[in-house]
């Protein structure tokens, strides 16, 4: 059934635990999420980006996940808008059945220039006041994400340039998280601890001055009651990136976010993890290795299959990492 995240949210905050949230631009990753749920019995957020309508279509999107809740009726889903630039693309996102929506306005509506705090409280504020009046939740995010290791705003391609940011804006102040929070009324928080989108988070396996984890229990202690998100959350697999540079891939060295620092926030108010990247290089490992070594095949459901297995792996173990399975 499709639920609101705020139903979600509430029963893992309750029971301790965390959700992966993982988006979706096709049947692959939606059948691959939804094998993984059905598997071990873990409830579902499923998030679509600005990106993923551009790419699939409004309606395609829409009704790939209404046919995972159609199909797999047993299993609570949420039905996610990721990082909306303003209220009007939210509103879209409502009209077209979405149970939940991120108002993402730690950045100007250009999705890049970060915002002050009274204009993310206006926009974020008028979501909640729409979005509450049709019972759907909202995701909210003070500080901007990027990387404490070059001050860059994240950028998906490895070389950052959308300006700098200074290191308090790339960490989330407690005191402003908890005004922030009463001004606008969000369901959930996402925060800023260092992490960045993409595979080009960290040069090395992250250390506590570059990913502040630290930073999570100290919003916790002031917000004890707020459910948190972690964005940039991919763990960035050794194993995948290797399987990806031996059948013709060059991706540089790069690590993410590890699976037990999640763990360790889920312990501290996490309860949302967005989680994309992963799913991408699970993907391309496999259909670079399936086709480097099936050279006579042409048919794409033989290596979307492939796709679909890897996926579903990193499924099950982020849903057994987070405690989210048995939970559905
Ligand atoms: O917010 C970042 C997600 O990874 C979505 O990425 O905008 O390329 O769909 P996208
Ligand atoms: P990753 O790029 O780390 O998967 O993060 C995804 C995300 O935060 C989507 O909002
Ligand atoms: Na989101
Ligand atoms: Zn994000």
């Amino acid at each position: 059934a499709l639920v609101s995240m705020r139903q979600l949210l509430d029963h893992a905050a309750e029971f301790g635990y965390g959700l992966p949230a993982f988006n979706v631009n096709n049947l692959e990753q939606m059948r691959a999420i939804m094998e993984a749920a059905d598997k071990v019995d873990a409830p579902v957020i499923v998030q679509a980006s600005a990106g993923a309508r551009k790419y699939a279509g409004a309606p395609f999107l829409r009704h790939l996940i209404l046919a995972a809740v159609e199909e797999f009726p047993h299993i609570p889903v949420v039905m996610h808008q990721d990082h909306g630039t303003s209220p009007d693309v939210c509103q879209r996102s409502i009209q077209l059945g979405f149970s939940s929506v991120m108002m993402d306005g730690s950045l100007k509506s250009d999705g890049k220039t970060p915002a002050d705090y009274d204009y993310n409280v206006d926009v974020t504020r008028t979501v909640v006041n729409f979005a509450h009046a049709c019972g759907v939740s909202v995701e909210g995010e003070i500080g901007c994400l990027g990387s404490l290791e070059t001050g860059m705003a994240g950028e998906e391609d490895g070389v950052g340039a959308e300006g700098t940011l200074d290191h308090s804006q790339l960490l989330t102040d407690p005191e402003e998280a908890a005004r922030f929070v009463k001004d606008t009324g969000v369901d959930a928080l996402a925060i800023a601890i260092g992490t960045s989108h993409g595979a080009y988070k960290f040069t090395r396996p992250p250390t506590g001055d570059i990913l502040a984890i630290n930073r999570i229990k100290e919003i916790h202690a002031r917000l004890p009651n707020t459910h948190l998100v972690m964005h940039g959350s991919s763990s960035v697999p050794q194993d995948w990136l290797a399987i990806i540079n031996e059948f013709g891939g060059e991706i540089p060295e790069t690590y993410g976010v590890p699976v037990e620092e999640i763990v360790e926030g889920i312990k501290h108010g996490v309860r949302k993890v967005n989680i994309d990247t992963d799913l991408r290089l699970a993907s391309t490992g496999a259909v670079r290795r399936y086709l480097a070594t099936h050279k006579a095949e042409f048919d794409p459901r033989k290596y979307l299959a492939e796709t679909v297995k890897a996926m579903r792996d990193i499924c099950i173990a982020r849903y057994e990492a987070f405690g989210s399975a048995g939970q559905a």
